[in-house]
């Protein structure tokens, strides 16, 4: 029944998550706009200006007072700071059990789409050493709107020529999840079941995803 699985890629397939983490905070100190892992999870799976934005809400006027120029160059420090950290990725931060799931979906001819919001995506999975199990990546700069909108994973669906209702999404992000689920596919959550609760199916780690255990699931609703 399942006819594609479309990947997440900061903290499904690696552990980038802790680095766009990383990126922020140093921004946010320079800003001196306090910045936890508590407020970070809101950012996950949102694109780098609308990120950016929920930083600079923070402050005391909504960070109403700058202009685009400034905004886009804050953007361009994270973005920076956030190069630097995954300079050294290689394949050794592919996360527990992705290569194996990789390879059975290879096994059972089921493509594989990604539909990450990063424009750093393809330097990741090259790095990675993943791209030759990727069928499809969407561009996150052709759609109009981010996750938590449907439009990428539908874009990765499109691409890969299989109705949404038969594809599997897989995601680190609250965000990410609500995607999966307006796009009208079924959504498997890697991490803290409270934040993921909208997902079909979650898993507290990567290495706990099994293609046969997913199947049961989505078969079994
Ligand atoms: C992913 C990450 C976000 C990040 C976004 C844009 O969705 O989860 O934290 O902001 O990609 O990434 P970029 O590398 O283009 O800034
Ligand atoms: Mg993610």
């Amino acid at each position: 029944e399942i006819q594609a699985f479309i990947f997440d890629l900061d903290g499904v397939i690696t552990d980038t998550a802790k680095y766009h983490y990383e990126a922020w905070k140093q921004l946010a100190e320079e800003l001196g706009i306090h910045f936890d892992l508590e407020f970070n999870e809101q950012l996950k799976g949102i694109d780098r200006m609308a990120s950016l934005e929920k930083i600079l809400s923070q402050l005391s006027d909504g960070g109403s007072s700058f202009t685009l120029e400034q905004k886009q160059e804050w953007a361009d420090r994270k973005n920076n700071n956030y190069k630097r950290l995954i300079r050294t990725v290689d394949e050794s931060e592919i996360l527990p059990g992705i290569l194996e799931l990789f390879h059975d979906l290879k096994q059972a001819g089921i493509p594989i789409g990604l539909a990450s919001a990063s424009r750093n995506a393809g330097t990741l999975l090259r790095q990675l050493k993943v791209e030759s199990y990727i069928n499809v990546i969407a561009d996150p700069e052709s759609v109009a709107h981010g996750k938590p909108a449907p439009d990428i994973f539908l874009k990765a669906a499109e691409a890969l020529g299989v109705d949404p209702r038969y594809c599997v999404g897989v995601e680190d992000a609250e965000a990410g999840v609500q995607a999966i689920k307006s796009a009208g596919m079924f959504a498997v959550g890697v991490g803290d079941a409270e934040i993921l609760s909208k997902a079909d199916y979650i898993v507290s780690e990567t290495s706990k995803l099994s293609l046969s255990e997913i199947q049961h699931y989505m078969t079994g609703r």
